[in-house]
């Protein structure tokens, strides 16, 4: 099976995917991770140096690598599922799970890792929260057609595993 963590910048998707991984004894991917192993350049600096519409072109080459990858727990990057046909990909290739967290926790969380996403890198208080809610309520059509929506806020990382796994449960 191959396991889709979507969801906002800085919502988790990274440790709950690692957990979660570790949980069912899948491999785990973190497609940001990779993109930077694989192509030698971290993030903040490829959105410097070649901008944000070669980032998803390539982003969606990451996501097309992992077609073929079986027990594999994948979290994606906070734009992955919003561009291109990358949600109905993921949806027919797996399963895909939206961690939902409220504008306010993802604002606290952002403040305090800004530097590594070049899209709020600059923004902090009032202009962070505004920006964040602009652009989750458009991100919002993608993430809502995930298989699964699993509400985060103020849950501990056994818990929001936890439900994960009843989930995958209850499917078979
Ligand atoms: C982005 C989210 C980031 C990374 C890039 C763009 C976005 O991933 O892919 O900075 O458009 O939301 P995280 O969600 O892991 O921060």
């Amino acid at each position: 099976m191959r396991i889709f963590l979507i969801g906002y910048m800085g919502s988790g998707k990274s440790t709950v995917g690692k957990k979660l991984s570790d949980q069912l004894g899948y491999n785990f991917v973190d497609t940001d991770q990779r993109f930077e192993e694989l192509y030698k350049i971290s993030i903040p600096d490829f959105f410097a140096k070649y901008g944000e519409e070669l980032f998803r072109k390539m982003e969606r080459n990451i996501l097309l690598e992992l077609k073929d990858s079986e027990d594999i727990v994948i979290s994606t990057g906070g734009g992955t599922s919003c561009y291109s046909d990358n949600m109905e990909h993921m949806k027919s290739s797996g399963l895909t799970i939206f961690l939902s967290m409220s504008v306010d926790n993802l604002a606290t969380r952002l403040t305090f890792a800004r530097k590594k996403r070049p899209l709020v890198t600059d923004l902090k208080g009032r202009k962070l929260v505004e920006y964040i809610e602009n652009q989750l309520s458009n991100r919002l059509l993608y993430y809502c057609n995930a298989d699964y929506t699993i509400d985060i806020n103020d849950k501990k990382l056994e818990t929001i595993t936890l439900s994960i796994l009843q989930y995958l449960k209850q499917l078979r």
